[in-house]
């Protein structure tokens, strides 16, 4: 299903656009893609990893399982506590089996980052990508790139949430859209500041759902209780008009009331939006417009 009319980047271009955006001096990605398939996808070798990896994998687990309750929304912990993946770095197979009988979503295993043209296929047929390798010791704390334990431990709990799930097909097939309508910085914007490092409020007060903040040992609690960034009620708009930090903490969180108020919000065509948000300068990551309230840390 392919509504856009944008060519598809070749593999070459996709490397030389990762490497325009990238200050380090060689600058490959660090996943092996020469067993990748059109779509990127790859088979997870899991006899592959090393007693060490997984010894790691149940570090950062339980690193971050102790850190989830009071903090993590109701829905992921729920999605997490099914997939029952405490003790070794998951087969994605048998995983994706569990995420497939609860909504419909399969995972597939990628070398790493992919083009957006084939990240967005994937989404929109309900197919998750998850990195295959996983960070270094080095990495324990902080990584750049995602690995195996952010894109599993961070997304896939959700996508076991019907709403969540339903959600994001929609913002793959949105993706696919933007490409033939010049959007895709706004949009890269809405799913930073909602997929990535969204926070839901709760009957039990603000909680966090994004998943670089799920997967983040310190930012889980920073993002809740820290009285430095700005927290606001998700718009749309405002949030697409929005700068982003990627090496820091965020300056600002975006607070929506539910996946249904999620989903209905974005449901509308972004086609206008992008036409409008296209002629407008953006806003830095710490505004806070006249009007808004920042909203107290619960
Ligand atoms: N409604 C958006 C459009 O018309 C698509 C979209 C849905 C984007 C959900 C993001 C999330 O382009
Ligand atoms: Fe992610």
């Amino acid at each position: 299903m392919k509504t856009s009319t944008t060519s598809i980047p070749s593999t070459e271009e996709f490397f030389a656009s990762v490497a325009d955006k990238s200050n380090a001096a060689e600058s490959a990605l660090r996943g092996d893609y020469r067993h990748a398939d059109a779509q990127y996808v790859v088979q997870q070798d899991w006899d592959a990893y090393t007693p060490e990896q997984h010894a790691r994998w149940r570090r950062l687990y339980q690193r971050q399982l102790q850190l989830v309750p009071g903090r993590a929304c109701d829905e992921f912990i729920a999605g997490l506590t099914e997939l029952d993946a405490a003790d070794a770095i998951p087969h994605l197979e048998q995983a994706s089996d569990t995420l497939f009988k609860a909504t419909g979503w399969r995972l597939v295993a990628v070398p790493g980052l992919i083009p957006e043209h084939s990240f967005f296929e994937h989404l929109a047929h309900r197919r998750f990508p998850i990195t295959v390798w996983l960070r270094d010791e080095s990495e324990f704390d902080y990584i750049v790139e995602p690995d195996i334990f952010h894109d599993f431990f961070g997304h896939v709990p959700l996508l076991l949430n019907p709403v969540f799930a339903d959600h994001m097909q929609e913002y793959g097939k949105g993706g696919l859209k933007a490409m033939g309508l010049n959007g895709l910085t706004q949009l890269a914007r809405l799913y930073w500041y909602t997929i990535e490092f969204g926070l839901i409020n709760s009957a039990q007060g603000l909680r966090a759902y994004g998943a670089g903040i799920l997967s983040s040992g310190g930012e889980i609690e920073y993002c809740l209780s820290s009285p430095a960034p700005r927290r606001i009620r998700f718009e749309v708009e405002r949030v697409m008009r929005t700068l982003y930090k990627i090496d820091s903490y965020q300056e600002t969180y975006f607070v929506i009331d539910s996946f249904q108020q999620l989903l209905q919000d974005t449901a509308p065509d972004f086609t206008p939006l992008y036409a409008k948000l296209n002629g407008l300068p953006a806003l830095p990551a710490d505004s806070l417009l006249s009007g808004e309230i920042n909203l107290p840390t619960s």
